[in-house]
C-alpha cells in the first residue's frame, strides 16, 4: 500500500506527470481488461489466440527437440486462454513438463488450480501467485529443471522500450543457458488500427484509464473528479510507441489524504500508460542485448503480432 501511495506521490509531482500502468489492474480494472480483450478493436488477443491455436503443434514439436523433462513457466498467466493450446500439445506429445502460472492475482491462480486439472487431465501443476521475478526467485528453490518461459499478450510492450533488454537481463538471472523464452510482441502496422486498439468506440479503454484515478480516490483518500479528465491516446508512428493520457479539462487541484494537493493546468496531461509496437529485428536486437539468441518466430495470418522464442 505505501508503494502505491509513494509511486502515485512521485507520479503526480514530477513533470509532466505519470501514473504507473500496473496499477490499473484492481479488481475492477481486470474486469474492464476482460471487456478490453473481448472489444472488436484490440486486435492483440486474436492475433495471439490464432498463433496459439494454429501453431501450438508446430511449436510444441520445436519445443521438444531442445528440451525434455522440463517447466513451463508462464509469466501474468491470466485465464490461460491461450497458453492452454500448448499445454494440450505438450500433453498429447507426452511431453514430460510441469507448468507453473505465476499471476500477481491469488484469485486468478486458485481459479487455476481449479479449472486447468479439470480441462487439462494428466497436467502437473502449480500456481504461483505474487510479482513475476519473486516467483521466478521461488521457483528457483522448488525445481532446478530445463525452462520454457512464456510472458505472452505483449506485456512487454507496457515498458518503454528501452527497458525491455534490462528486464530480459534480469530474468535471465533466473534462468540457465539452454531455457527458452516464448514472448508476443505486437508489430508495427497501420496507425489507425493501432489507435483505435486503444480508443475503442464503446469507450472501454477510457473507463479502465480512469479506473485507476477511481483506485487512488478509494485506497489513498483523494478526490479526483473523473469527469474533468479526457482519455486522449497517442501513437507515435516513428517510435512506435502507444501511449494513453488523462487530460485535465480545467485548471483544478485535486487532495491526496496524506500527501497533499496536486494542481493541473487545463490541457495539462497524465501519461498512464505505454504500450510499446516493434519491428521484428527491434525484438532481435533486444535478445541479442539482453544476451539470448532468436530461435524462432512465429506469426498471425495477418502478421500484426509476433510470439518470439529465444534461447538463453
Ligand atoms: C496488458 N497490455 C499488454 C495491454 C496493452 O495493450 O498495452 C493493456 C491495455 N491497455 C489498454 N488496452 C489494453
Amino acid at each position: 500500500m505505501s508503494n502505491f501511495l509513494d509511486d502515485v506521490w512521485r507520479g503526480l509531482s514530477t513533470s509532466p506527470k505519470q501514473l504507473d500502468s500496473r496499477y490499473f489492474y484492481d479488481e475492477t480494472g481486470d474486469e474492464i481488461f476482460q471487456e478490453i480483450m473481448a472489444c472488436p478493436e484490440y486486435y492483440l488477443t486474436n492475433c495471439e489466440l490464432e498463433i496459439f491455436s494454429d501453431q501450438s503443434g508446430k511449436l510444441a514439436e520445436d519445443l521438444l527437440a531442445d528440451l525434455h523433462d522440463f517447466d513451463v513457466v508462464e509469466l501474468g498467466a491470466g485465464d490461460c486462454t491461450k497458453s492452454i493450446y500448448l499445454l494440450r500439445a505438450l500433453l498429447e506429445r507426452k511431453a514430460l513438463f510441469t507448468y507453473y502460472p505465476i499471476d500477481i492475482s491469488a484469485h486468478v491462480i486458485s481459479q487455476l488450480s481449479i479449472d486447468l486439472p479439470a480441462k487439462l487431465p494428466g497436467l502437473g501443476m502449480q500456481g504461483l501467485n505474487g510479482d513475476h521475478f519473486e516467483m521466478l526467485e521461488k521457483l528457483r528453490k522448488i525445481s532446478q529443471k530445463p525452462k520454457l518461459v512464456l510472458f505472452l499478450g505483449s506485456s512487454i510492450g507496457n515498458l518503454p522500450i528501452a527497458d525491455a533488454p534490462g528486464f530480459y537481463k534480469k530474468m535471465k538471472e533466473y534462468l540457465a543457458p539452454g531455457d527458452l523464452v516464448l514472448t508476443g510482441f505486437d508489430l508495427k502496422k497501420e496507425p489507425a488500427i493501432i489507435l483505435a486498439a486503444y480508443n475503442d468506440k464503446a469507450g472501454i479503454t477510457r473507463r479502465f484509464n480512469l479506473n485507476l484515478l477511481t483506485r487512488i480516490n478509494r485506497e489513498l483518500g483523494a478526490d479526483f473528479d473523473i469527469t474533468q479528465f479526457a482519455h486522449k491516446p497517442a501513437y507515435n508512428e516513428q517510435t512506435g510507441s502507444c501511449e494513453s493520457y488523462l487530460e485535465s479539462l480545467n485548471e483544478q487541484q485535486v487532495h491526496i489524504e496524506a500527501k497533499g494537493d496536486v494542481s493541473f493546468k487545463a490541457g495539462e496531461r497524465i501519461r498512464m500508460e505505454v504500450s510499446q509496437k516493434y519491428t521484428v529485428p527491434q525484438t532481435d536486437e533486444i535478445a541479442a542485448n539482453a544476451g539470448f539468441r532468436p530461435v524462432r518466430k512465429y506469426y498471425d495470418t495477418r502478421q500484426w503480432f509476433m510470439d518470439a522464442l529465444w534461447r538463453c
